[in-house]
């Protein structure tokens, strides 16, 4: 199998081809979401919210993400891995920001990092791509930020944050960035600012104008029934198949049906 590499994410954007992105952060599910042929996989910092069910993604730690990370990565053939640095590993400087993504990428095996925010951060990118690392930035709504925004409704809508949004977009491609999420922002946004940069762009609630889509796998999979936010396209309801197959698992216990015979030494 030819790997997924950031050249050829960049290729797909040339050609016109959408990237097709997803969240894993296991072993098992890794495999899966491979095996389909997605070009791009994000061990998120979600996994704060969806592995450990924290409510924010900012009590994830580095050790953490690195197990996520290390079992994505033993399961993937194909797809190019890419790790969230989480909240507190990059902001404080750019000498910490390296080391963190230096340990991220020894102790993972994974092929690229991203990091939330645009010129504030600028130091701290610059120092990580020197190292030959990969970055994706992530501008628009960055949860890592959620004390300071105050809620998750849209971003960038008033003028002066588009604009700024639309320059932190063209600093991260000059910098070298590989690409830039862009995640819950008005379509018209993310189309001006895919047509001005040359490095693709992967919306989440970012409308069709984006080069590519990224879902958090769970949410896609319907494993978690209360999030329904507008953007989110549910393609199963593995929480209803999941129910019932444990539920007829308790049923055969009960009834002393499992196991039978043949299930037995
Ligand atoms: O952590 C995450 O899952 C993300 C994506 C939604 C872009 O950052
Ligand atoms: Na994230």
């Amino acid at each position: 199998i030819k790997r997924v590499t950031t050249h050829v994410i960049q290729e797909m954007k040339t050609r016109g081809e959408k990237i097709s992105c997803l969240t894993a952060y296991d072993y098992s599910m890794a495999g899966i979401v491979d095996a389909a042929g997605v070009e791009l996989i994000l061990v998120g910092d979600s996994a704060s919210n969806v592995m450990a069910g924290h409510e924010t993604t900012l009590p994830i730690t580095i050790d953490q993400m690195i197990y996520h990370a290390a079992s994505v990565v033993r399961a993937v053939k194909r797809a190019l891995v890419v790790v969230d640095l989480p909240f507190g590993s990059y902001q404080g400087n750019s000498r910490e920001a390296l080391n963190s993504a230096i340990r991220i990428m020894k102790e993972s095996g994974a092929h690229a990092v991203k990091l939330e925010g645009g010129l504030e951060i600028r130091d701290s990118i610059t120092r990580i791509l020197s190292a030959g690392v990969p970055v994706m930035g992530h501008l628009g709504l960055t949860p890592q930020s959620i004390y300071k925004f105050g809620t998750y409704t849209v971003r960038a809508k008033q003028e002066a944050e588009a604009q700024k949004l639309l320059e932190d977009a063209r600093m991260l491609e000059e910098v070298g960035c590989f690409s830039v999420v862009l995640e819950k922002i008005p379509s018209s946004l993310t189309k001006q600012v895919s047509e001005s940069i040359q490095i693709p762009t992967v919306g989440i609630g970012a409308g069709p104008h984006a080069d590519g889509q990224i879902l958090v796998l769970h949410d896609l999979l319907g494993i978690n029934k209360e999030f329904k936010p507008r953007f989110l396209r549910r393609y199963a309801d593995l929480n209803g198949v999941m129910t019932d197959a444990i539920s007829n698992y308790i049923k055969d216990v009960k009834a002393k049906s499992f196991p039978n015979e043949k299930e037995s030494y």
